[in-house]
């Protein structure tokens, strides 16, 4: 019995949708295991510009950081998409909101229940038993370099910078992680073109030597991004830097099935986050048909990182797993040979998962 205040952060687009499953189903955790979740509401992105004119309020803020964890969805409108000259923007309130909260590792797990080996587009007897762990940093690289542009307006400019202990830190992650799974680490960088990837090559392998119990293996980015599709069974936890993370790990989602299967965890020097790594999908939402299970397993790394409720998590992997074996899908795991009834929506795939907690 633990008593546990989570701060609720939809955000934009289908992010309203999704985090309400993901809260109905911690709801029904706390109910089953005897906890007391207390919840909370705040602002980020568009959501937050159209209340306060500012992507993270301070009131949000200051929530986040006196919550035991955050549930968060998803920031984005398509209107900043087509207007780059917008100078306060959703995505800004989710940078602001990794860079105060300290969370430099971004934990993306790759896991493809066994149902969904037909909905990937790879062949299934390459993807059955992949099992990826990346570790993405999350406060470093070009997001967060200096930026600009020249006076004629000719030159636009992002510095990507890692420093030592920037590196270290997540890189010790990765290797932790590794000694509970099968003890391998790959480190994704840019070594033969880049300086700063240069610097994280050096780092990385300054800290491999606490960790001779497990295999390291570099590639280039470019390499990596091929392997992936090539061969995802080669791999076991991945540590990169951010924006290579980020395309890789978009990529990585198809080894899954769907965007919409994968969850995340960020975390660091404080309040752990936890979200869908799909984004606001404007083109869908007020549908009713996201598919809200990356919000439920994010809810499942919640309890477990942030709380160290393995068996409640667990019971939430179990849940999702059984619904996909009694046949539900949503949309963008349906396959050809999907009966038209088991294509449930949000809502109703969501009631399904409470019902087998
Ligand atoms: C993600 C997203 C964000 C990122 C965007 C929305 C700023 O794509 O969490 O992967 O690039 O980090
Ligand atoms: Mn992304």
């Amino acid at each position: 019995m633990a008593k546990k205040n989570i701060l609720i952060v939809p955000g934009d687009g289908i992010g309203q949708e999704v985090t309400a499953v993901g809260k109905k189903v911690l709801d029904k955790i706390a109910e089953k295991f005897g906890h007391e979740f207390v919840y909370d509401e705040a602002l980020i992105g568009h959501a937050a510009i159209e209340a306060t004119g500012n992507p993270l309020p301070e009131e949000s803020l200051t929530k986040m950081k006196a919550s035991d964890a955050v549930l968060f969805g998803a920031v984005g409108h398509p209107k900043y998409d087509n207007d780059p000259t917008a100078k306060v923007r959703p995505e800004q309130g989710l940078l602001k909101m990794r860079k105060e909260l300290g969370l430099y590792a971004n934990l993306r797990p790759i896991k493809l229940f066994d149902e969904l080996l037909e909905a990937s587009s790879i062949k299934p007897e390459i993807l059955r038993g992949a099992d990826i762990l990346f570790f993405r940093e999350l406060t470093g690289d070009i997001y967060f370099g200096e930026k600009g542009r020249n006076e004629e307006n000719t030159y636009a400019y992002d510095i990507a910078g890692y420093h030592r202990y920037e590196v270290e830190r997540i890189t010790r992650k990765a290797f932790e992680a590794a000694r509970t799974r099968r003890r391998k680490v790959m480190s994704v960088d840019k070594a033969n073109v880049l300086e700063n990837s240069r610097l994280w090559r050096e780092t990385v392998l300054e800290v491999a030597k606490d960790y001779p119990d497990v295999e390291l293996e570099h590639q280039f980015v470019d390499a990596a991004a091929m392997l992936l599709i090539k061969d995802p069974k080669r791999f076991d936890v991945v540590v990169t830097g951010n924006l290579f993370g980020d395309i890789l790990t978009d990529e990585a989602s198809q080894i899954a099935g769907s965007m919409g299967m994968l969850a995340s965890a960020s975390v660091g020097d404080s309040t752990g986050v936890y979200e869908p790594i799909h984004g606001s999908a404007h083109d869908i939402t007020g549908k009713g048909v996201a598919n809200p299970m990356a919000s439920v397993l994010s809810a499942a790394l919640l309890l477990d990182i942030s709380f160290g409720m393995k068996e409640e998590s667990e019971a939430i992997i179990a849940a999702v797993d059984a619904v996909l074996k009694a046949g539900f899908r949503t949309g963008d795991i349906a396959d050809a040979n999907t009966p038209k009834n088991m294509i449930l929506g949000t809502d109703a795939i969501g009631e399904e998962i409470l019902k087998r907690i």
